[in-house]
């Protein structure tokens, strides 16, 4: 066996995770490809966090089959939260499928890979985890996990099925990660967590604001980000931390999910509407200049369209940057499934449709705010729409287009003087 091909779908960690199994096989010995054509392993990196995404992962499984019949050698794995979901299933309804691995063993591929048919769906209590085997694919930015898992139980959500109990690793481990990340270029870091603010180190108990003020004082760290915090984990350590230390984001992620206490208690998600609000003002208050984004889910079981009026009052209450809302979708295995009444999905559509609309004024409105002033920003690489322009990021997490000397370096901090608005993005040019 030489070559190996990933297909990644889903989050940031699923990306990391990719990013690890990519790691380890080059330490066999094997060269990454980028066509399933070329490849003599095929992994499967899969999410399953909504719209049927088990089917989308058998159906690609189904064009695999015919590969494998070509070349009996190749081997298939499915890995990530379909893999945890379905487990030996995956085998019985595909049989060309030589392994199935969820994403906690990802650190034990080696052991997967080593046994025949093997279905790795446990969460081992030793969660090898390889900093130096991590094939990372920007040169200046770094995601380091600093929790897995999640004990919330949102009664929507399959993460605590498929990525298992909390744990957090430790202030050391973590902290070594990110030096050996910094001395290798990268020097924005990203922090991962399903519920990353929930950090708790279980050798010393520091908390997740005392991490951030430490990562963000290791020498070269120019940016450092963090995903995704859950409302109720925010406290005045983490605030503190972000408020005393400039080269941590001015962006915050805080998934609210609904406006309407009443579907938030549905959903469990351990705060008011009211609460929730208190939080984002008590963060306003301190850092004044932050881009607040988030998540919603329209048409949650029972939701009426009270409620969702209470969604729509709070968005042009709070007034985010950036927004992602999806549409209810009902996963296997959790409690959402016996409760309430389903929404019709074209009432669901239609909701999600003004939701974006509303949303889409607050988001234009911030992005014209920056017209005309000079922001500092890092540089990530060439820009995807003319390779004769940079991109970078702003310290409050929008990416802009910029022109600028040709051997600007990549990594570096430069004055952008911000000229125009895209749809998502800004433009400008390096002063
Ligand atoms: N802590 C996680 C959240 C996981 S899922 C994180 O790191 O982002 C990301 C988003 O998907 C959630 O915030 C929620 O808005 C959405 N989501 C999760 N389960 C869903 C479901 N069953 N239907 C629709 N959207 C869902
Ligand atoms: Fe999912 Fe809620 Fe955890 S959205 S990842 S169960 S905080």
């Amino acid at each position: 066996m030489k070559t190996f091909y990933i297909e990644t779908w889903g989050c940031q960690m699923n990306d990391l995770d990719s990013q690890r199994l990519s790691g380890s096989l080059k330490l066999r010995g094997l060269r990454r490809v980028d066509s399933e054509l070329e490849a003599d392993m095929i992994l499967l990196n899969t999410c399953s966090i909504r719209d049927k995404s088990e089917q989308k992962v058998y159906s690609h499984l189904g064009r695999l089959r015919e590969l494998k019949e070509e070349r009996s050698e190749l081997k298939i794995g499915v890995c990530g939260c379909v893999a945890q979901q379905e487990g030996e299933r995956i085998i019985q309804r595909a049989p060309w499928v030589d392994f199935v691995m969820g994403p906690g063993n990802v650190g034990h591929l080696d052991a997967v890979l080593d046994r025949e048919h093997a279905v790795a769906v446990d969460f081992p209590e030793d969660r090898r985890y390889d900093s130096l085997a991590i094939d990372r694919t920007s040169p200046t930015k770094a995601w380091v996990t600093i929790m897995e898992g999640c004990n919330k139980n949102c009664t929507f959500c399959i993460v605590p099925m498929t990525r298992g109990r909390e744990v957090s690793r430790t202030f050391d481990e973590i902290l070594d990660e990110v030096r050996v990340a910094v001395a290798s270029g990268r020097v924005e870091i990203e922090l991962l967590g399903q519920t990353v603010n929930a950090y708790r180190c279980h050798k010393s108990g520091r908390d997740f604001g005392a991490l951030l003020g430490a990562v963000a004082e290791v020498e070269g760290v120019a940016r450092l980000r963090f995903m995704t915090s859950h409302p109720a984990e925010v406290n005045d350590s983490m605030i503190a931390a972000m408020r005393d230390h400039e080269n941590i984001s001015r962006y915050l992620h805080l998934p609210v999910q609904s406006g309407s206490s009443r579907i938030l208690r549905r959903m469990k998600r351990l705060y008011t509407r009211e609460r929730y609000l208190e939080i984002v003002d008590r963060i306003r208050e301190a850092i004044p200049e932050i881009h607040f984004s988030t998540d919603v889910i329209v048409g949650f079981p029972g939701e009426t369209e009270e409620d969702f009026q209470e969604t729509l009052s709070l968005i042009e209450q709070i007034r985010y940057g950036s927004l992602f809302a999806f549409k209810y979708s009902p996963r296997p295995g959790t409690p959402s499934l016996r409760i309430g009444e389903p929404v019709d999905d074209a009432v669901a559509s239609e909701r999600l449709n003004r939701l974006f609309e509303l949303h889409e004024q607050h988001k234009r409105e911030r992005l014209e705010s920056y017209r005309g002033r000079v922001l500092p920003v890092l540089v990530e690489g060439p820009s995807k729409h003319d390779p004769a322009m940079f991109a970078g990021r702003t310290d409050d997490n929008w990416v802009v287009n910029f022109s600028g000397n040709p051997d600007t370096t990549l990594g570096s901090m430069l004055g952008v003087r911000i000229e125009s608005a895209q749809h998502h993005t800004l433009r400008g040019e390096a002063v």
